[in-house]
């Protein structure tokens, strides 16, 4: 390529570089499941590749991308795996990979209507596909970010302006002790304190129990704070847990209080007959996150905000600036002003695309996949000796331990990183450590189930 400060390529040479990027994707979507879920450097390796001053001079893309797959790409976890079951997976696909390089190549801007009238009409239907699935009404309507935690943060502040008018002082918001630290972490942000967090203990189902919030909410308006929002979960990352959605919506319309739900794991599953049974009453709510990189298939970044009343969020948001007042004179609809981002992608081209190309049945059953995934790990964990559940299979998660050693835990996800073969995750689950499996990958096989369990034991034994 011919160096120039025009940073310029001539489409020969876009060409030759865009097919040399096609290459390397399809060698990692075709190879994927041949390959290691996770290789690992030390720190030190790494920063003797990469640390230090940027190249003064040009040089060829091609050798670029050599350098990125050898000294960067090699150290890594493959989130999109099939047999990555740690945490919550993100199963990508290259349809919305190639949405995003468009999205990335037009450089569209969805933030005014002004500038991206298409992209925004087309993110506003895609947005309305979710909120329909989740029986949201026609009033509904919210946008794409960055994924869960900025949508909880979006609703969150939606709900602080809609319930107290922004001032803080003395409110109290509620939810379990296994709600997402994404949710304490928008709290924080938009200036509640510690003292208005009200981290209520989950039951034995690891749901929030509706009387407990009950009680906590009439002690704390005796002692004269204001109670104005409720979290609940529509599937906890740890258990895959759903909280008493139709109680807990009556129980918020009764006393007058904020209803969120934190669906970033679980809400998508809505899109299939399964999950919207397991998720009843998630229609009710005042806002919901819904996260599409998790259990619709799509790469990072890819969440979804949705608010009851879609005008709660321009009202929190919208600001009027004088540099901008064209944009707001012409403009029926402008998605900055219901966020935090004036500039903005299309994030919802990859969903968009997604289903355009597969078709929504072939999501249902992707999704369908994930609760039977879980639920076959968990009936091969029942007939292998010396392991126990601890959580059933629930929303595509299921957790167990090895009975002769809680500690096992640890060291066993240890081992398995280390062994490459398969990943999983270890969390606590009243006070004692257990391992989970998300199983939301719906390109995993129940043949990788079995080997990943076996290995699992095998190690558990040594
Ligand atoms: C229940 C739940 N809420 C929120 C989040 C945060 O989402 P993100 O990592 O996309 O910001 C997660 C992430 O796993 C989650 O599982």
């Amino acid at each position: 390529m011919t160096p120039n400060s025009r940073l310029d390529f001539t489409p020969d040479e876009m060409r030759r570089f865009g097919y040399q990027t096609i290459d390397l994707l399809v060698e990692h979507f075709a190879g994927l499941a041949n390959g290691p879920v996770a290789s690992l450097e030390t720190r030190a390796a790494l920063d003797a590749r990469l640390a230090g001053p940027p190249p003064e001079l040009a040089s060829d893309p091609g050798e670029v991308l050599k350098r990125l797959e050898r000294d960067v790409l090699s150290s890594r976890m493959r989130v999109d795996h099939p047999r990555f079951f740690a945490f919550v997976p993100s199963p990508g696909n290259f349809a919305g990979a190639m949405a995003d390089a468009l999205v990335s190549g037009l450089n569209i801007f969805a933030g005014t209507w002004m500038a991206g009238s298409g992209p925004i009409a087309l993110e506003m239907a895609t947005v309305r596909w979710l909120a329909d699935a989740c029986g949201m009404p026609a009033s509904a309507g919210g946008l794409f970010v960055s994924g869960g935690s900025m949508a909880n943060l979006t609703a969150l502040a939606a709900a602080r302006h809609a319930m107290l008018d922004d001032r803080t002082e003395g409110a109290m918001v509620y939810y379990s002790d296994q709600t997402h630290s994404s949710v304490e972490r928008a709290l924080r942000t938009i200036g509640f304190a510690a003292e208005q967090l009200r981290k209520l203990p989950s039951d034995d189902s690891y749901q929030l129990p509706a009387a407990l919030l009950a009680e906590a909410v009439s002690s704390d308006r005796r002692a004269g704070l204001r109670p104005f929002a409720v979290v609940a979960n529509a599937g906890t990352t740890n258990t895959g847990a759903v909280d008493p959605l139709p109680a807990l919506g009556s129980f918020c319309r009764k006393e007058g209080l904020w209803l969120h739900a934190d669906g970033a794991y679980g809400a998508a599953s809505c899109l299939s007959a399964r999950g919207r049974a397991a998720l009843d009453g998630i229609g009710e709510v005042d806002s919901l996150s819904l996260d599409p990189h998790k259990w619709l298939f799509q790469p990072f970044e890819c969440g979804c905000v949705v608010v009851r009343d879609a005008e709660l969020l321009r009202r929190t948001f919208r600001i009027t600036p004088e540099y901008l007042q064209d944009v707001h004179r012409l403009s029926p609809a402008n998605l900055c002003d219901y966020g935090v981002q004036l500039t903005r992608g299309l994030r919802a081209l990859k969903l968009w695309m997604s289903i355009q190309i597969f078709g929504m049945q072939a999501f249902r059953e992707a999704i369908d996949r994930g609760f039977q995934l879980a639920e076959y790990a968990e009936q091969r964990l029942r007939r292998m000796p010396g392991w126990d559940i601890v959580s059933p299979a629930q929303m595509a998660v299921v957790s167990f331990r090895y009975t002769e050693s809680t500690n096992r835990s640890e060291e066993l996800v240890k081992a398995m990183y280390q062994d490459g073969y398969a990943m999983l995750t270890s969390t606590v689950l009243k006070g004692q450590t257990a391992l989970r499996l998300c199983t939301i990958n719906p390109r995993t096989t129940e043949a990788d189930l079995d080997r990943t369990l076996a290995r699992l034991d095998h190690l558990a034994r040594a």
